[in-house]
């Protein structure tokens, strides 16, 4: 099948089979590598991206499913040579370590962020409870998200008004460490 997709700004065509998946569409076909596996079953959050300002697993997303659709990833965030205040955030509060998770963690960050712009501990736990580190570094990635949502509120600086138009997600971490 012909399908036309819209990642971090760019349109692609492509001829795809009916079951490939969107993370592999993405990674195989379109280079973008930023975007990783690390379960293929739904479970982990990894390949976590925005289709359509929506976050979604996107290995449980088929490829044609995003026809005609805009998905952004970790590698269309920044903008003019800037971090996401969200990527920055992970970076200023060392929330990785192998950095496996990290995509997916930002993606579904910025999303629970539009739907909550000033989360607690629990509602940032709850909101990345379906994104999984293998590294248990989720006291540092709860604190960067906390700390990117001071900068993206309105009146927090040029950076706030990059994720306005932001998009959402679906996911969270649970864990205590
Ligand atoms: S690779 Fe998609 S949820 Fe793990
Ligand atoms: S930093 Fe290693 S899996 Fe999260």
């Amino acid at each position: 099948m012909r399908i036309t997709v819209t990642v971090d700004g760019t349109s692609y065509t492509d001829d795809v089979e009916p079951r490939t998946l969107l993370v592999h569409h993405l990674r195989e076909k379109l280079g973008k590598t930023g975007t990783v596996v690390g379960c293929d079953t739904s479970n982990c959050g990894a390949c976590t991206v925005h289709l359509n300002g929506q976050s979604v697993k996107s290995c449980s997303v088929l490829a044609v499913q995003a026809d005609g659709g805009e998905v952004t990833t970790v590698e269309g965030l920044a903008r003019d040579g800037q971090l996401h205040p969200v990527q920055q955030a992970f970076r200023d509060n060392h929330a990785l370590q192998c950095g496996f998770c990290t995509p997916g963690m930002i993606m579904q960050s910025i999303d629970l962020l539009a739907d909550n712009p000033n989360p607690d501990e629990e509602a940032v736990r709850e909101g990345l409870e379906g994104n999984l580190c293998r590294c248990t570094g989720y006291q540092n990635i709860v604190r960067a998200v906390r700390d990117a949502a001071g900068h993206m509120r309105p009146g927090a600086g040029p950076e706030a008004e990059q994720v306005a138009g932001g998009e959402r997600t679906t996911t969270g971490v649970g864990g205590d460490s």
